[in-house]
């Protein structure tokens, strides 16, 4: 095992709490921190349960800074990998205060921490949502950015500050990871994604509409310009996006500085090409109706992967196939995802001082 730690923060999310069974899977000493608002705690002692391993876990916000140095304290952490953040775009329309306060000044609270701390290395996790509307397809990173919504925005943001520091401070490694659309579920099936409410997302509806919670799928825009009329996406496996942590990790090592990479498949895939995908897993048709486009959806969004392939050594492996099975196997086996385990965390791994 190796010494110093890697600190998670989100650890307890959907990509989070995947890429944490990575890490511990391939030996490294890990620290998770999340503040539990939209994730469980039972996804800890899944993670557990899946690695055989023990977990080092706190209950801390980022926003709470004086938390934040002392799990730096505690722990000899020598990189981070920052999932914390909220996510929802139709929200972040509603209160984008709160998605600004809430990504972007955790940001930089967990930014000075690790300034003040000497921990001088961190995997961002960003998305595709950062290039808006983009004018090649598939996506290459040199793309301008230019986000639609302040979920996007703050992604974007975000993305500037952590270069800016790289530039300014001597030392810093950042790995800003920009997702596709991130699908599936681990093939234990005890952990995957687990939507609060209604989901807004496009295979966590899916699949409820499979366990019979909601009756059809709506499919948002009917005529786009491709093949069948709906939205092209590049969906990529939550196990292979997970193992794209690890590889940015280890580039880490070689002092990139502040470095932009895809994490997709480079292959795009229409919205009713996902739900026939699925249909495959489930065994039957689902039903779905063909209504308005959904406003702020973009047509294509599919990346390019090749700077990810070639300098991080990375390959989405997974087949659209295995990634609808092991949804199809994750949602059946927990019809409420993890709403009906306890979700409270040990007392002893709260630290709040705000
Ligand atoms: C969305 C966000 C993106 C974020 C990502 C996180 C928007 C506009 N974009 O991406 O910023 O990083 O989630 O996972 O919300 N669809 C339907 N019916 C549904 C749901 C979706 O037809 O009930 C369609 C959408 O129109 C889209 C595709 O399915 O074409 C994928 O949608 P979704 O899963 O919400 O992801 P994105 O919109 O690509």
């Amino acid at each position: 095992m190796s010494e110093k730690a890697v600190l998670v923060t989100g650890g307890a999310g959907y990509i989070g709490s995947h890429t944490v069974i990575e890490l511990l899977n391939s030996n490294q000493s890990v620290v998770v921190i999340d503040n539990l608002t939209n994730s469980s705690y039972e996804a800890i002692r899944r993670i557990e349960k899946i690695t055989e391993k023990k977990v080092i876990f706190y209950k801390v916000d980022i926003l709470d800074k004086k938390a934040l140095l002392e799990v730096f304290q505690r722990h000899e952490i020598w990189a981070v990998i920052h999932f914390a953040g909220l996510k929802a775009v139709g929200e972040s329309t509603r209160i984008p205060l709160d998605y600004y306060h809430n990504n972007i000044t955790g940001t930089v609270l967990l930014l000075e921490a690790m300034k003040e701390s000497q921990v001088k290395n961190i995997v961002f996790s960003s998305s595709a949502t950062v290039y808006g509307d983009p004018a090649v397809i598939p996506i290459p990173e040199t793309l301008p950015t230019g986000a639609t919504n302040p979920y996007g925005r703050t992604k974007q943001f975000i993305e500037h500050i952590i270069r800016d520091l790289c530039t300014a401070e001597e030392n810093w490694n950042a790995a800003l990871l920009r997702y596709f659309n991130p699908a599936g579920a681990h093939p234990s099936g005890t952990l995957g994604e687990n939507p609060l409410g209604i989901p807004n997302n496009l295979m966590p509806f899916l699949s409820q509409v499979a366990i019979g919670k909601r009756e059809y799928l709506s499919v948002f825009g009917h005529d786009y310009e491709t093949p069948d009329g709906t939205c092209i996406r590049d969906y990529i496996n939550v196990v292979d996006l997970a193992k794209g942590h690890l590889a940015a990790l280890n580039k880490m090592k070689d002092g990139p500085g502040c470095v932009e990479y895809n994490l997709g498949t480079g292959r795009g895939n229409t919205v009713l090409e996902m739900i026939h995908a699925f249909n495959k897993a489930v065994g039957r048709e689902l039903p779905y109706k063909l209504v308005d486009r959904r406003p702020g959806d973009v047509r294509n969004l599919t990346a390019n992967p090749a700077k990810a392939n070639a300098e991080l050594h990375w390959k989405a492996e997974i087949s659209l196939d295995e990634t609808c099975a092991s949804l199809w196997n994750w949602q059946s086996k927990n019809p409420n995802g993890l709403e009906d385990c306890p979700g409270e965390a040990p007392a002893e791994s709260v630290i709040c001082y705000i």
